[in-house]
């Protein structure tokens, strides 16, 4: 349970989520795009490096603080809320925790205040749930790299100024020999080759990036030589506390409004919420809320208390996201036709929804992940 430190945190994020995000999010939604106004608020804020410690010009909070954050920055818009959560998760942390003091001292204080966005470039068009074949190559040039390949699926890639990307520096077809390289966006060959049409989630851009020969200098290395899958996965553990934490934003935006719509929504003489068919309906939403909730908190304070948290980190996003799914389809059938209707913002959460299933690590990867957890637990 949250003590009161973190329940006066999340009531910043609520008014935050409230007043400044919710009234945009048809608009980013219909417009797919997250105006620049917005997140130069979230900036201000302190939301784009909400866990960089203050000496790197960040807010020095925990991961608890920050999947308070994606909670509600989600429950007003989930376009907003993946911007902030591939940028803190996948893009700050990495460097944060496997960084030299120099990129550290380089990058982060541009992250944190958001003059630079950052994107995390693993999967690729033949290398999604299975990273370890990416195909992505690093040539030694000397004093520098040359990477060349595709990557596909990159949240932030259309606006990103750094880039954590993924690649082989020894020919092989597993994941040894792959290494992480802080990329700048900027640099001759990294280019933007498609933003994807999506079904949810439009105002949060995806991108296909290809890499033509960019020169990455070799102080440019992220953690240890050909240990980028370690980087890569253990960075994922936390990008999934992340997700989990949307997907419950998204998930509680759908309960509240059926909610309130059963509430108001006359049939057979008495409002809707009389009936027993919807009652079961709100008890179940509410119940599968509050066990998210209980999970992620548990794997950010896993996290935040450096105790081993990768299997409750897939828990957390398996089961926030399949209750997201569940949870924003009843949200729709409460509210019948109106609930198909996009002038209603469930069916919005129910786009939204489906996406926590895949990105990070699919509803069966997770399943990988915690069963792998469980038989190495007897072993
Ligand atoms: N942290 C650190 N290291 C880990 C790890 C973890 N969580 N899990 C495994 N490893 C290490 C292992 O110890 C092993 O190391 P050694 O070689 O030294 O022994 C190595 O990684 C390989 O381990 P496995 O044999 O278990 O690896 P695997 O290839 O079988 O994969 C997997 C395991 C769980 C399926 C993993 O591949 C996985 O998580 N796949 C899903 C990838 C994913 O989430 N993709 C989404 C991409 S990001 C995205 O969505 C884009 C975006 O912008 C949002």
């Amino acid at each position: 349970m949250l003590n009161e430190n973190y329940i006066e945190i999340k009531d910043m994020m609520c008014k935050f989520a409230d007043s400044e995000v919710a009234p945009l999010a048809h608009d980013i939604d219909h417009n797919s795009k997250i105006p620049d106004s917005l997140k130069a608020k979230m900036a201000e804020n302190g939301f784009m490096g909400i866990y960089i410690p203050e000496e790197y010009g960040g807010a020095g909070m925990d991961y608890m603080s920050y999947s308070l954050l994606i909670e509600e920055v989600s429950r007003a818009c989930a376009s907003s809320g993946v911007f902030l959560s591939a940028h803190n998760s996948l893009a700050v942390w990495p460097i944060l925790t496997y960084g030299t003091e120099d990129q550290k001292k380089k990058y982060l204080p541009k992250m944190a205040s958001g003059e630079y966005v950052g994107c995390f470039c693993l999967s690729e068009p033949n290398a999604g749930s299975d990273p370890g074949t990416l195909a992505t190559f690093a040539e030694d040039k000397g004093d520098h790299y040359e990477l060349s390949g595709t990557k596909n699926w990159i949240t932030n890639g259309g606006e990103a100024s750094i880039a954590v990307v993924l690649a082989r520096t020894t020919k092989s077809d597993n994941h040894k020999g792959i290494t992480a390289f802080i990329v700048e966006t900027k640099s001759e060959g990294f280019k933007v080759q498609k933003l994807e049409e999506k079904l949810g989630i439009k105002g949060s851009s995806t991108a296909q990036i290809h890499l033509d020969k960019v020169k990455v200098p070799k102080e440019n290395i992220l953690g240890e030589f050909e240990k980028g899958f370690k980087v890569a996965l253990s960075t994922l553990d936390g990008g999934r506390i992340g997700i989990a934490a949307q997907a419950l934003g998204i998930a509680e935006a759908a309960f509240r409004y059926a909610r309130q719509y059963a509430t108001e929504r006359v049939q057979f003489g008495n409002p809707i919420s009389h009936l027993q068919a919807i009652q079961f309906k709100i008890a179940d939403m509410s119940t599968k809320i509050e066990a998210s909730r209980l999970l992620i908190e548990k794997a950010s304070e896993l996290k935040d208390t450096k105790k081993p948290y990768s299997k409750e980190a897939a828990q957390a996003k398996l089961f926030a996201s399949e209750a997201a799914m569940w949870i924003t389809t009843q949200a729709i059938q409460t509210l019948g036709g109106n609930g198909y209707s996009k002038e209603y913002p469930v069916e919005r959460h129910f786009r939204d929804a489906k996406i926590c299933e895949i990105y990070e690590g699919t509803s069966e990867i997770q399943r990988i992940v915690i069963a792998a957890s469980e038989f190495k637990s007897i072993s």
